[in-house]
């Protein structure tokens, strides 16, 4: 990935994304849009924006749209596409084989699809890229319910499951004892419980829990904020961890030093005066991707724009009369629910503990007049959101591939050492939206 020009891409075009999303109708978030894209965006439908932005630069409908078109872009509507296009990367693709997969029937028992759609296949994964030997251990940080852990076990690994989370710790154990009920398994499983860090008791006490004659690996699905970090650095340093196969998610709960980590995005963002890397471009990194938009309905349209619309209309209410918002512990009304501005205002007393007398309500009401004509606005600011999503989500797993990269060739630069890395698309992602594994591997010639 060429880290300058995604981040002045990104830069440029901050305006999509550098802003709370209840403060898309404020001066400065308005300020910020250059005019003519104000201009189409307010003006222009669902179906034409789909058809200019998504459709062609999918590639899906391409030859259909190019063959129809009449139409003129407009010169930043061009460049816009051009520099996405430059940028974006295409990972490889795991190609999974179900006449492969050991099917274990019981511990599919009541999961969502989405959820035996990764544990197979991130199996699967594993098992293809490590050399199954009897030398191997994997220890799956972030275990949860431990079914990751089961599936591993099935495929002939010795395996270590370790979670901060008690319940779960002591609900895998329990899964575990059921699952190998008269099953006289040759592997071993152990379970710890463990809040994991890149701290030298916590690395200490896992390189322990792997036996003397056995290598590591080290593998996550769905390492939330920045536990992906914790287990990259404990995979450097460590001698007796081999391999990494960490799927990550959440990235807006890093800390604030957790990204950039490659000295190489560092330098690129000090020398482009990068001023966007904060809670909102993470944030917007950890969004659903653009499958979930291309999915998405006319109506489900109208109920995404009328819920961000009356949203920022209440957000620019209270703070015009300096009312607090605290919302009620209870469930909100569905969205489908709110038909329009006046609904939505009625039911505002059963989401914030406030009540509004009938002069308020007219003043809530004399807002969104002004602001009414922002509808196509906000639904297409929101698609150029889903376009951006996969550059910052791109941009932070190469930033982590680069750190391995760097830091391999700085501490093991005059040993034996070869390493692999790889970042694969490994679930489809309208299943399972945070689909990218970094793949690492010390290739020693020991
Ligand atoms: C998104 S869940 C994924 C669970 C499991 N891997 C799965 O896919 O079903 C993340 C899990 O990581 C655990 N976790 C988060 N930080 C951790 C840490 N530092 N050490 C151990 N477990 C951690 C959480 O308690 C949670 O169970």
């Amino acid at each position: 990935m060429d880290f300058d020009e995604t981040v002045l891409f990104l830069q440029d075009y901050s305006w999509i994304f550098n802003f709370k999303v209840t403060e898309i109708l404020s001066k400065t978030t308005l300020q910020n849009i250059p005019y003519q894209w104000f201009q189409y965006l307010k003006d222009t439908n669902i179906d034409e924006f789909n058809k200019t932005f998504v459709y062609t630069t999918e590639g899906k409908f391409a030859d259909e749209y190019k063959k129809s078109i009449a139409i003129v872009e407009q010169n930043f509507i061009q460049q816009f596409k051009f520099r996405l296009n430059k940028i974006k990367m295409k990972n490889k693709e795991f190609k999974f084989d179900s006449s492969n997969d050991k099917e274990n029937p019981s511990l599919w028992k009541g999961h969502s699809e989405k959820k035996i759609h990764e544990v197979r296949r991130f199996t699967q994964f594993i098992d293809n890229k490590l050399l199954k030997t009897e030398d191997l251990c994997i220890v799956d940080i972030g275990s949860g319910l431990g079914y990751l852990d089961e599936k591993l076990l099935s495929y002939g690994f010795d395996v270590i499951g370790i979670e901060c989370n008690e319940a779960f710790h002591k609900s895998a154990i329990q899964r575990h004892k059921k699952e190998s009920e008269g099953m006289n398994n040759s592997v071993t499983m152990k379970h710890l419980h463990m809040n994991f860090s890149f701290q030298p008791d916590c690395v200490k006490a896992v390189e322990k829990s792997i036996s003397d004659e056995k290598d590591g690996c080290l593998v996550a699905l769905h390492a939330c904020g920045d536990l992906t970090n914790q287990i990259i650095k404990t995979f450097i340093h460590s001698e007796k961890i081999r391999s990494l196969a960490v799927v990550s998610c959440c990235y807006h709960k890093m800390n604030s030093n957790d990204f950039p980590i490659s000295q190489k995005l560092k330098e690129a963002s000090v020398e482009l005066n990068v001023n966007y890397f904060n809670h909102f471009f993470l944030r917007l990194g950890a969004n659903e991707p653009l499958s979930r938009w291309m999915k998405m309905s006319d109506i489900e349209h109208i109920e995404h724009s009328n819920n961000v619309l009356f949203r920022s209309v209440l957000e620019m209410y209270s703070k015009q009369v300096g009312l607090e918002l605290k919302k009620k512990r209870r469930k909100a009304t569905k969205k489908s629910e709110i038909k329009d501005f006046v609904g939505y205002v009625d039911n505002l007393e059963n989401i914030y503990d406030l009540s509004f007398t009938e002069q308020e309500k007219m003043h809530l009401q004399s807002i969104y007049e002004t602001k009414r004509y922002l509808h196509k606005f906000v639904e297409n600011l929101t698609g150029l959101q889903f376009l951006v999503q996969q550059v910052i989500e791109q941009l932070i797993l190469a930033d982590r591939k680069a750190y391995i990269e760097e830091q391999m060739n700085q501490i093991y630069c005059d040993s034996e050492h070869e390493c692999d890395i790889e970042l694969v698309y490994i679930f489809d992602d309208v299943i399972s939206p945070r689909n990218t594994v970094i793949y690492a591997s010390k290739n020693s010639k020991r």
